[in-house]
């Protein structure tokens, strides 16, 4: 994963909120020409989920940017403060005031009803669209409820407290397990697949992500005028000039309203 894009947010980014009544027939596009969809989603789809975003207000965690807690770099040099980080959202993940919303259920009921091609890639490691019923979905920055150990590459499900002193129960060894997460500096995970969902797509839609992080963020010029490509956010994102459709509004009315239109269903909320 690379750094953070170069054009920053600025005042000609401010908000432009999507009219609440959205109706089907404006969303709507002629499925039968789409073979293949993609969707990318970020921190915003889990926002009103209760998860905060990474860029927004309050995106700072203890006064430190997600760039300083996510690399190998502050691995090696604190582990106990990445640790910290990452327990402390694993520990939210679980709280059960967090539940998936509208967003989440949208996309799946896409996923089930639609016949053609279809593939969810997430930047969010947290588990709501799993929870939401989607299944052909890719984690491509990792996943907070997995470990994974550096000695013997075991991966597995976490849902405890991790520390340095914590040992594999693949290898025994201590000192080697980390978040399944990727971090910046590292690849994304299963890029062969995305790049092969992308390459075939009709139909790109962005959902909730601030395109401020590449691979993620350059996915869109990756289809432009071969594919529909459609932008769900709450506000203009950095890329939002490159989308053929943008609509702006939160997640949990957007999207089950674009998701309707597609399928020629009522917009469930
Ligand atoms: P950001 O926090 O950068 O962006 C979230 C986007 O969601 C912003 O554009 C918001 O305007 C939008 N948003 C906020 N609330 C929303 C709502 N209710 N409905 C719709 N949109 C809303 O998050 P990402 O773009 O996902 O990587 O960040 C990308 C990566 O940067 C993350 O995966 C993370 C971080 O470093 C890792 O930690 C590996």
């Amino acid at each position: 994963m690379g750094g953070p894009a170069a054009p920053p947010f600025s005042a000609r980014h401010r908000v432009s909120m999507l009219p609440v009544a959205v109706s089907s027939r404006e969303l709507h596009m002629p499925l039968s020409e789409t073979v293949s969809i993609v969707v990318l989603t970020g921190a915003g789809i889990s926002a009103e989920s209760g998860l905060s975003t990474f860029r927004g207000a309050g995106g700072l965690w203890e006064g430190h940017r997600i760039e300083e807690v996510a690399t190998p770099e502050a691995f090696a040099r604190n582990p106990g403060l990445v640790h910290q980080f990452y327990n402390l959202r694993r520990r939210q993940l679980l709280d059960p005031a967090i539940r998936p919303n509208a967003a989440h259920r949208a996309l799946a009921r896409l996923e089930w009803r639609w016949g053609g091609e279809f593939l969810l890639v997430t930047q969010n490691v947290d588990d709501l669209h799993e929870r939401a019923g989607s299944r052909r979905l890719v984690h491509m920055h990792g996943e907070l409820a997995k470990i994974r150990c550096t000695f013997c590459g075991d991966v597995r499900a976490w849902a405890e407290e991790l520390s340095v002193a914590t040992s594999c129960p693949a290898c025994g060894r201590s000192g080697g397990l980390r978040p399944h997460i990727v971090w910046f500096g590292e690849m994304p995970m299963e890029m062969e697949r995305i790049e092969e969902a992308l390459a075939g797509c009709d139909l790109f839609v962005a959902i909730g992500t601030s395109a401020q992080v590449y691979p993620a963020a350059g996915f869109v010029e990756m289809v432009r005028g071969r594919a529909r490509t459609v932008e769900l956010n709450l506000e203009p994102s950095a890329a939002s000039h490159l989308f053929d459709e943008r609509w702006h509004g939160p997640a949990t009315e957007v999207v089950p309203a674009f998701v309707a239109g597609l399928l020629g269903e009522d917009v469930e909320r």
